[in-house]
């Protein structure tokens, strides 16, 4: 990155959680399954899910206003709002421009990014650039999922994972030189769209009595091969990342990875030499809450005090696509 491009900074952080917490129990009443399988599969103990008031633009407003709020900005300072979903509150509008009217936003640039679980760091890194080349102020990013109105709760191998939540962050310019998003790296393969995604509903297969029949509104994922490539690109990125930068893994502060699985967590720790203490993690509390977690995690860990002035903050995230990114931060 070159030196005289400006500084941007999270200047504030947010997050809403849903309040019903669904356990491991709970989903053995609906599918086949257990707290002990659901837990050394995946590291997950609960999740939460939305209620039919709580769509993916009410969370997101929930959470944007936490944002807003710890950042001490206005609602009329915001110019750019970018929603990352990959469940929206329906195809067209966007969501983004259900959460301006909600915030009361101006007559502002907002729309979707669909990245799926990549959202969050293609959302920062939109947003960071935009800011950086001069033609907005301050920008809101949000990654919100209400991940529960795609699940087949008659498929276990993809309906535990999953739960619902949005997070949101203000991104500013700083005076500061070298201080905030350092830079992003984001990426994607479409060669294999079938590996994790909602066949019907688009124009391929629009919504018809055979389609709903059928389940093809829901999540299909072929588990193990997303969990070969996300341990590979999510290790992968991270490195590049850092090598962009000249830093080593050891020199990372806290890590902060996509949620989905902790054994994917477990081998991204190894590949990098890192402790778990490095991680934020909150799989177990939370699920897979797919362009919401990592921003949720980035929440918690700024609230519990886990990032100081100086801090290296590294981002990583993998998804439907399949996407990928990765962000560092130097935490101001
Ligand atoms: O955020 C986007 C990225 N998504 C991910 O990163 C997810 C990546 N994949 C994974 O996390 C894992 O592949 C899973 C957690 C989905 C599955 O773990 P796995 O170790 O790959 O299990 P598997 O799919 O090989 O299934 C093992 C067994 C199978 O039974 P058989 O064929 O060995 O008799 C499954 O039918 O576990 C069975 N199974 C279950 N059993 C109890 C699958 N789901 C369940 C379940 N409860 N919920």
């Amino acid at each position: 990155m070159p030196q005289s491009l400006p500084s941007v900074i999270i200047s504030g952080t947010g997050a809403y959680l849903p309040r019903r917490v669904v356990t491991n129990d709970d989903m053995a009443k609906i599918v086949d399954t257990s707290d002990e399988w659901i837990r050394t599969r995946s590291g997950i103990a609960q999740r939460r899910y939305a209620g039919p008031d709580e769509s993916t633009s009410f969370m997101a407003t929930a959470a944007a206003e936490q944002a807003l709020q710890t950042a001490g900005a206005q609602a009329c300072e915001i110019d750019l709002l970018i929603v990352a979903t990959m469940t929206p509150d329906m195809p067209f509008p966007s969501t983004a421009c259900l959460v301006q009217s909600r915030l009361g936003l101006g007559a502002i640039t907002a729309f979707d990014i669909q990245a799926a679980c990549s959202g969050y760091i293609y959302a920062l890194n939109t947003a960071s650039n935009l800011l950086r080349s001069g033609a907005y102020k301050k920008a809101l990013i949000i990654g919100a999922e209400k991940m529960s109105s795609i699940l087949d709760f008659e498929d276990r191998s993809t309906c535990v994972l999953f739960g619902d939540g949005a997070s949101a962050a203000v991104l500013e310019i700083s005076e500061a030189q070298g201080t905030g998003i350092l830079s992003s790296i984001t990426g994607s393969d479409g060669s294999n769209p079938e590996l994790l995604y909602q066949p019907a509903g688009g124009c391929i297969q629009p919504a018809s009595a055979e389609s709903v029949l059928a389940r093809q509104h829901f999540i299909k994922m072929n588990g193990k091969e997303i969990f070969k490539q996300a341990v590979r690109v999510m290790g992968q990125v991270s490195t590049d990342i850092l090598d962009r930068h000249g830093y080593s893994s050891d020199q990372v502060d806290l890590l902060i990875p996509h949620q989905a699985n902790m054994r994917i967590i477990d081998s991204l720790a190894k590949r990098m030499g890192l402790p778990m203490e490095r991680f934020h993690n909150n799989l177990d509390r939370f699920g897979n809450t797919s362009a919401a977690s990592i921003g949720i995690a980035l929440d918690e860990a700024r609230r519990a005090g886990r990032m100081g002035p100086g801090d290296l903050i590294l981002l990583v995230a993998f998804g439907a696509g399949l996407t990928w990114g990765a962000t560092l931060i130097k935490w101001q």
